[in-house]
């Protein structure tokens, strides 16, 4: 298992292209289920859950083109001859992701089977909100040897309030309801930009959405849908981790290749902490390091509220605030395992319930540590940056997941990270 070991107390300085989103490329590559024409996505991230969507894909029957993935970030895939409709446990138990599935098959071949993803390092994450809105579009649902399986003729479109806010739960009943008869209504949706990116795919594929960016979503079903090319958005939360990791640094960092509206919340809270961050241009961001760091208090929320995942690095920028800070988690129970990791490297951090109680500054110092997640990783590496000597980061396939390349990008910003084979 790779461990990646990172030597603290370098300023980063120069500049970094952000990769294509993961959270939006994934429900693209479960859009491309709707057609028999071929799909091409641009800007596709070459981490983890790429590879994972691809094989899972593949074995549905797809043709799936990722071989030049690392190179230029396309993959074309092509639906035309799907044999079988089952995400087996093997695949969801690594990727939750692969639930995005249901809704596509179902709509257009009327079945589909996926294993329950069960809970994670981060929260139960039930996706009971998702099966509810199948049920409602007319799907008999069947829950059996730890499998969900969906059946309908054809789908009917209906009205759907969800009970809470789910950004893959919008995500996979927008994708069932473009080929449902009639109209469906969503409401309570998630407004995140990744959704917004899926609605652009989904009407270049010929699907009639309206709403999507809001928490109203309109769709009036189509009977069926053309292939398309399409470019997945820059990666906000890789941005947002360049932004801390640079700030944290001491140093000052170019990031290109970014989208900075679909940061607002985060970049506002780093200018209260006295970060600068300057917006170049929509997609050019310059991020330097104030002399001192507030500390700022935080609660996270739901698009374009402060990302849930944005909480870990932004913990890790707290332990050098001068003084305390309260971070509130919003949206999963148990988002705080890298606290106990940063305590480790001589942060004070107490958790009481769903708030983390941050007392600033404390020196940090290099130490062994677990990643449970993949952005308490990214939390880890952030810390591991500014800490005086060894942070040795175990269990980085969960960093690989989502971030491209990483220690390559940092080690061109100037840090000292290793990958240990
Ligand atoms: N929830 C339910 N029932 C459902 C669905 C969700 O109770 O049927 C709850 C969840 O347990 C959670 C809350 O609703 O407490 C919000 O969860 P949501 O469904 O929005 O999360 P998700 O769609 O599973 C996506 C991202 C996550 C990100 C969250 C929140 C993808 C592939 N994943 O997950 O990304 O944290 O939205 O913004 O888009 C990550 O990239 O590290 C990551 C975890």
């Amino acid at each position: 298992m790779d461990k990646l070991l990172i030597s603290g107390g370098k300023p980063l300085f120069g500049t970094v292209e952000i990769s294509g989103a993961k959270n939006a490329a994934l429900p693209a590559m479960a859009a491309a289920l709707l057609t028999n024409e071929k799909v091409v996505l641009n800007n596709i991230p070459c981490v983890r859950d790429i590879q994972t969507t691809g094989k899972l894909l593949s074995k549905l029957g797809c043709e799936t083109d990722l071989e030049g993935l690392a190179k230029n970030h396309c993959c074309a895939i092509t639906a035309q001859n799907v044999t079988s409709y089952e995400a087996p446990y093997e695949l969801v138990k690594t990727m939750r992701a692969s639930v995005l599935v249901l809704g596509p098959l179902l709509a257009r071949f009327g079945k589909a089977q996926v294993s329950l993803p069960g809970g994670c390092a981060i929260g139960a994450r039930p996706i009971d909100l998702h099966i509810k809105g199948f049920e409602k579009l007319g799907a008999a649902i069947k829950i059996e040897h730890g499998y969900v399986s969906a059946r309908a003729r054809r789908l009917r479109g209906s009205k759907i309030v969800f009970d809470r806010i789910t950004v893959t739960g919008t995500e996979n009943l927008m994708m069932a309801a473009v080929l449902a008869e009639g109209e469906t209504i969503l409401y309570n949706t998630a407004c995140e930009p990744e959704v917004v990116d899926l609605a652009n795919l989904l009407r270049s594929m010929g699907a009639k959405i309206e709403g999507d960016g809001s928490n109203r979503i309109h769709i009036q079903g189509v009977p069926r849908l053309r292939g398309a090319a399409h470019t997945i958005i820059p990666d906000r939360i890789e941005t947002g981790s360049f932004l801390v990791a640079g700030a944290i640094s001491g140093g000052e960092i170019e990031i290109k290749s970014c989208r900075s509206d679909h940061l607002t919340a985060v970049i506002e809270k780093l200018e209260e902490t006295g970060v600068g961050v300057k917006k170049r241009s929509l997609e050019h961001l310059t991020v330097t390091a104030p002399r001192e760091i507030q500390p700022v208090d935080v609660d996270t929320l739901e698009y374009p509220g402060f990302a849930t995942d944005m909480q870990a690095q932004y913990m890790a920028l707290m332990t050098q605030g001068n003084g305390t800070s309260m971070i509130t988690e919003n949206i999963f129970e148990n988002r705080f395992m890298h606290a106990s990791e940063m305590v480790r490297m001589g942060a004070n951090i107490k958790i009481e319930g769903n708030r983390a109680i941050v007392t600033g500054k404390t020196k940090l110092t290099g130490a062994k540590v677990i990643a449970s997640d993949l952005r308490a990783s990214a939390s880890l590496v952030i810390a591991g940056l500014v800490a005086e000597g060894e942070t040795l980061i175990d269990r980085v396939y969960h960093l690989d997941r989502g971030y491209e390349r990483i220690e390559t990008k940092l080690k061109a910003l100037g840090a000292d990270v290793r990958r240990i084979s």
